[in-house]
């Protein structure tokens, strides 16, 4: 790294009225999320034997009870609350709400009702997911997003659900990540559905494009509320010049694709920001990983490349906020310097004049982390899972510390 490059350890402040909080997702919180695509996943033949072929334990890649988030939301915001945030991203489930084709349960969208006035009861500011990698069991067995037919579907159900939920609602966020979940339910064979096939991976995509630009509208209607994506965007490095052309077309595949046909009907970026790829003449992909630190799950860490992911997105004009940014690490002993790095970082893209308003940390509560199980640790709160308690993390109160006081020192 060029010294021009280097991170200062002044003090930094941060813009007025800038939100700082934490992020969590539904099924990876709740618990028995059972009308779901990923409960089914989890509970197949298939997965079992996946699994066990790995050598690996089948109970840790199960969400089951998970946090139970469904009945501890409250104290878990009085957590979020006692350190110092005054912002919580959550997701609201569909296969809770609509656990079969045209069956709606009511009570279901109360305790979202209930959940988000509980946040606001805490101080905190609410940016709600429509769509954080899982779906009703029915809907995906009906080709969830591969089918064109089938976006009506979820956009019918935004609809009716906005209607009851939008006054709790701060910032609306329509999907998670169109770009991880695509590409890992239907190019790598990741996620659930686990299929490999490239043109079926367009076919998701456009589709979950075609929804977003279509909640987008529902939601205009209906809400003042500003309504955004929230975006995973890599940070792509080019090696040499060599690779710039290489590094232009994987810039336009994971980031660009989706980014271009969406931004437009956006009132605010949301980004979700983990990874930095460096790209070698040869187009092969490289971690660097022996240069840097990573997280336990072998992410590197690379703070730096949020300011060029920022950067990046100012042509755009739109308020931007961190809806995700986080590092698994059990032992906590990189969480602290993680974040204060990511927000200088954060700090100088303020400074070339991108319009950061926020920032949510990649967890609350450590959580199911999808197909890797619960050995991700990634909170700032320890969760115990066989008791459910709570630990606050070190680095937990060096985060509050930042939220109380806008401002970073040294
Ligand atoms: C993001 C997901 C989030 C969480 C983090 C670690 O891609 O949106 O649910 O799993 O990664």
């Amino acid at each position: 790294m060029s010294t021009k490059n280097k991170i200062s350890d002044q003090p930094v402040r941060f813009p007025k009225d800038f939100l700082w909080g934490s992020a969590i997702s539904a099924h990876q919180t709740e618990g028995n999320n059972v009308n779901s695509d990923w409960w089914a996943w989890e509970n197949s033949a298939g997965r079992a034997a996946a699994l066990k072929a790995r050598g690996k334990s089948l109970e840790d890649h199960r969400s089951g009870e998970a946090c139970d988030f469904y009945h501890r939301y409250d104290s878990d915001f009085a957590l979020a609350e006692s350190l110092n945030q005054n912002a919580i991203r959550i997701s609201v489930e569909w296969a809770r709400i609509e656990p079969k084709s045209g069956e709606w349960r009511g009570e279901e969208v109360r305790h979202y009702v209930e959940v988000l006035k509980s946040a606001q009861k805490h101080g905190l500011k609410t940016f709600v997911t429509l769509f954080h990698f899982t779906l009703p069991l029915w809907f995906a067995e009906s080709g969830g997003f591969a089918q064109p037919g089938n976006v009506d579907r979820f956009v019918a159900y935004v609809e009716k659900l906005a209607a009851k939920l939008d006054p709790y609602v701060d910032f609306w966020l329509t999907l998670n990540e169109p770009e991880i979940y695509t590409s890992h339910a239907y190019y790598f064979g990741i996620y659930p559905p686990q299929h490999k096939s490239l043109r079926e991976s367009f076919r998701v995509v456009n589709n979950l494009i075609a929804a977003h630009r279509r909640t987008y509208a529902v939601l205009k209607k209906q809400s003042t509320k500003p309504v955004g994506l929230a975006y995973h965007l890599l940070d792509v490095v080019a090696v040499n010049v060599l690779s710039s052309f290489n590094r232009l077309f994987f810039h336009y595949v994971a980031n660009e694709y989706v980014l271009n046909r969406t931004v437009k009907f956006c009132d605010f970026i949301g980004v979700n920001y983990y990874n930095h790829v460096h790209l070698a003449w040869w187009g092969r992909r490289m971690q660097s990983q022996s240069r840097h630190e990573t997280s336990d799950l072998g992410w590197g860490i690379h703070p730096e490349g949020i300011e060029r992911v920022l950067v990046g997105l100012k042509r755009y004009r739109k308020p931007v906020y961190i809806t995700e940014n986080g590092v698994a690490d059990a032992a906590d002993t990189r969480r602290e310097k993680f974040i204060k790095d990511h927000l200088r970082y954060v700090q100088r893209a303020i400074a070339r004049g991108v319009n950061v308003r926020g920032y949510l940390h990649w967890s609350l509560i450590d959580n199911f982390e999808w197909h890797h199980g619960f050995r991700p640790r990634f909170g700032l709160v320890a969760v115990d899972y066989a008791t459910q308690k709570r630990t606050v993390r070190d680095s937990a109160r060096a985060y509050a510390s930042i939220c109380k006081n806008n401002s970073l020192s040294a």
